[in-house]
């Protein structure tokens, strides 16, 4: 061998090493994480691997990740256009801050599990608490079969006031009510229902304590479509004993399923039924407004231009099933016939 060639191969050993540690440390291995690094984001990418690894179970779509998608809303939330400043910052961190405050809203109950295992996180790489529980929501979401890459902003402010008891939607609330709250934090009835779909990787521990992490679709590690599809179903029975109903609970036709008072009537009402079937005609149109919707609640409060664009350390999805061709149209046989009631006299 030519010592020109050995030179070369001398000299070219420690630039394999050093872009070997950069793909460690960057996994996922995009074109521009150095400069993205520069702007500031460079953290966000440190944290991603010791949180999939040491929080979300190794990147799964659990309750750890189920739980961090539903503090993104439960922070955000507080926020009132008509009760001012004083009622809470939106996505500012506060229910991290202020746990023992926030928590006294019965609606906020089981969001202190997963802050416990947060807010380390945050002290260990000095963020602030109102970006890990966006960044965490996203990075949680993203680790579900099927769903959305979220758009992540950095920079929020760790300075923040409790938001206001009461700001946060209930499962026994009317229809009306859940409007009218999403409407005075900013969010019309169609951004409901779209940010409804992180309902299609939910559980519940507290409307029914009888039967912890029951889920509310029968798909609750993937980002489909099942919870818009079932919750639209006829409710048979819940799942106690006696078939009765706790409060803020209905009927579901699935054994070992839960659903929502608050997503039966809004599956149901003229205002938001129309929009509940859209998600389910289209995996993609929920997906979409899934994520603009998610966008707007990230920021509720905040300044997006005092803000840093690091939407490109979230993780690209897993795919979930993509097919060249559309769903085959299937020929389907009559099933036997069911008894109907005559029409009473
Ligand atoms: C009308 C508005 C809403 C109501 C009444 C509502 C109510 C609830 C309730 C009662 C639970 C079960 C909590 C438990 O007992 O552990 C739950 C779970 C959940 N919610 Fe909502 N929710 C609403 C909107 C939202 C929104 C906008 C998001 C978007 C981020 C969201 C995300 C979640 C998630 C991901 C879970 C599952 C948590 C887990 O499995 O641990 N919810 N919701
Ligand atoms: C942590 O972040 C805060 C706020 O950005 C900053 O004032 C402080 O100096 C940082 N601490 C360390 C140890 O880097
Ligand atoms: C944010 O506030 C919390 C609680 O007051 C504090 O423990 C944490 O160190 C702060 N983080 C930063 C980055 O300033
Ligand atoms: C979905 O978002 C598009 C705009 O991006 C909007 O035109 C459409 O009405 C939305 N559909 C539903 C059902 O939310």
């Amino acid at each position: 061998m030519p010592s020109s060639t050995l030179k070369s191969l001398v000299v070219l050993a420690p630039l394999v090493t050093i872009a070997t540690a950069a793909l460690t440390r960057f996994p996922r291995g995009y074109g521009t994480e150095q400069t993205k690094c520069k702007n500031g984001c460079c953290v966000w990418y440190e944290m991603l691997d010791d949180v999939q690894a040491n929080l979300f179970d190794g990147g799964m779509c659990g309750e750890e990740a189920h739980e961090s998608l539903r503090l993104t809303f439960h922070d955000a939330i507080g926020y009132s256009h008509s009760q001012g400043s004083k009622a809470g910052g939106g996505a500012d961190g506060s229910i991290m801050k202020f746990t023992d405050i926030e928590l006294m809203d019965p609606a906020n109950g089981g969001t202190d599990d997963i802050m416990d295992l947060q807010r380390p996180f945050a002290w260990k790489y000095n963020v602030s608490y109102a970006d890990i529980i966006q960044f965490l929501g996203a990075v949680g979401v993203n680790n579900c079969a099927g769903g959305p890459r979220l758009r992540f902003f950095a920079g929020r402010s760790n300075e923040t006031i409790p938001a206001a008891l009461g700001l946060v939607p209930k499962p026994e609330d009317s229809v009306d009510m859940m409007l009218a709250r999403m409407h005075d934090a900013g969010f019309s009835p169609k951004e409901l229902v779209a940010l409804l779909a992180s309902h299609t990787v939910a559980a519940q521990d507290g409307i029914n304590s009888d039967f912890k992490a029951h889920p509310l679709d029968s798909t609750p590690s993937t980002f489909d479509r099942q919870f818009f599809v079932e919750t639209l179903l006829k409710g048979v029975s819940c799942p106690d004993k006696s078939g009765k109903c706790g409060k803020g609970e209905a009927p579901t036709p699935l054994v070992g399923e839960i659903r929502l008072a608050s997503d039966g009537l809004l599956a149901r009402d003229p205002r938001t039924a129309c929009y509940w079937q859209a998600m389910i005609v289209d995996h993609s149109v929920m997906i979409h407004n899934f994520t603009t919707a998610m966008h707007k609640l990230s920021l509720v409060g905040q300044d997006e231009s005092l803000l840093t664009d690091c939407s490109e350390v979230i993780p690209h999805p897993q795919v979930m099933c993509s097919c060249p061709t559309p769903f085959p149209k299937l020929e389907t046989m009559p099933g036997p016939a069911l008894m109907i009631a005559s029409v009473p006299k």
